[in-house]
């Protein structure tokens, strides 16, 4: 199989908590998202009041160039 390409996929808040076994007292920790890519994990998780840094090499391009 010979991909044409490349589509950036991520997952959200859920499939994190599901993923990692995150609970309560661990959104209460700083949280470092390696390679979070496009996920939704980490504004989801801000939204609620956790602190989510990711890093990723994809953050080098901007969204337009992501899209
Ligand atoms: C399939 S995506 C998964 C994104 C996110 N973790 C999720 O579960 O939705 C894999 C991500 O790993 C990132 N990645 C690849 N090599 C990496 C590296 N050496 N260090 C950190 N992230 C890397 C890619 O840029 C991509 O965003």
């Amino acid at each position: 199989m010979k991909l044409e390409k490349v589509v950036p996929w991520g997952r959200n808040l859920l499939e994190y908590q599901r993923m990692f076994l995150l609970s309560d007292d661990d959104f209460q920790q700083s949280i470092l998202g390696c390679g979070d890519g496009p996920a939704s994990f980490n504004v989801e998780a801000r939204q609620k009041g956790a602190n989510v840094t990711s890093v990723d090499p994809i953050y080098q391009f901007n969204a337009e160039q992501i899209r």
